[in-house]
């Protein structure tokens, strides 16, 4: 038994609706995102877990892949079925790396912050990613928020070194468990706050972590550009500031986002 196992971290879950529905643990899985993203489809409800030791089709953003070697890391998704316009929905992305980032602090009192829209970074490197799926079902809008947490070092590949940390490299490595149960905990209070005031609901949370608010960013898609990262709206658009003084807005689908001295 791994320190993943549902009847371990479920009786320390108070939250309302994550992590108490359908919960699918498994040793080996193709990707948890994908798994999750068929049982939504086949019914599954708000709140429903799919989390494994090891994923053979890990993925990332932009069709990348992720290493998900066993036991080396927390690889798992969520399905949500929120009550907001299908256009907040990239707002969840958010939601969930502040909750990580707020997991990884009361887990290992370690100050991971957020590069937008989708990686946790430690010590100038990537500690967690997120990949975000939407899909539409009977039921309406569901979203999958899939987050790969690297807790070993050898949940990354050797070549990845300097741009990727795990937490073992920094810390006493945490039970997984207790980092996903608090993990469960705060994306669900995130999650309301978005549900109700959209970005603001977040917004003061998250500018205190983020790296990338305030910071002179290069834009790196189709067009690249390198601006001031003012503001994000309530479709989850960075607002870049231009030399010239305009303000552009840069959608996370298309386009990788740096620090104008490298990764962050
Ligand atoms: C990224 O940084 O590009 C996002 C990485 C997301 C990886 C996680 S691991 C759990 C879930 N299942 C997947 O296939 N991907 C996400």
């Amino acid at each position: 038994m791994t320190d993943l196992e549902p009847s371990l971290w479920m009786p320390r879950l108070t939250t309302r609706a994550l992590g108490r529905a359908d919960n699918h643990y498994a040793h080996t899985l193709t990707s948890t995102n994908q798994v999750l993203k068929d049982m939504a489809r086949q019914g599954a409800p708000h709140g429903s877990l799919c989390l494994c030791e090891c994923q053979t089709a890990g993925r990332g953003r932009m069709d990348r892949q992720w290493s998900s070697p066993a036991g080396q890391g927390l690889w798992v998704s969520v399905l949500l079925r929120p009550a907001m316009p299908a256009e907040r929905a990239p707002l969840i992305t958010f939601c969930a790396a502040l909750a990580m980032a707020q997991a990884v602090r009361e887990t290992t009192a370690l100050h991971a912050r957020i590069k937008w829209p989708n990686d946790l970074v430690l010590q100038g490197r990537k500690l967690c990613g997120i990949l975000l799926e939407m899909g539409f079902d009977a039921q309406g809008m569901f979203i999958v928020v899939g987050t790969g947490l690297n807790v070993r070092r050898g949940a990354y590949p050797e070549e990845l070194r300097d741009r990727a940390v795990s937490l073992e490299e920094c810390t006493a490595v945490p039970d997984r468990g207790t980092v996903l149960a608090s993990y469960l905990m705060a994306l669900e209070d995130a999650i309301s706050a978005v549900e109700e005031k959209g970005w603001q609901g977040i917004a003061e949370m998250y500018r205190a972590l983020s790296i990338t608010l305030g910071s002179q960013v290069q834009v790196i898609g189709a067009e690249c550009f390198t601006g001031c990262a003012e503001e994000i709206d309530d479709s989850g658009a960075l607002l870049v500031r231009m030399e010239d003084g305009t303000l552009r807005r840069v959608l996370a689908g298309d386009v990788s986002v740096r620090g104008v001295m490298g990764y962050v």
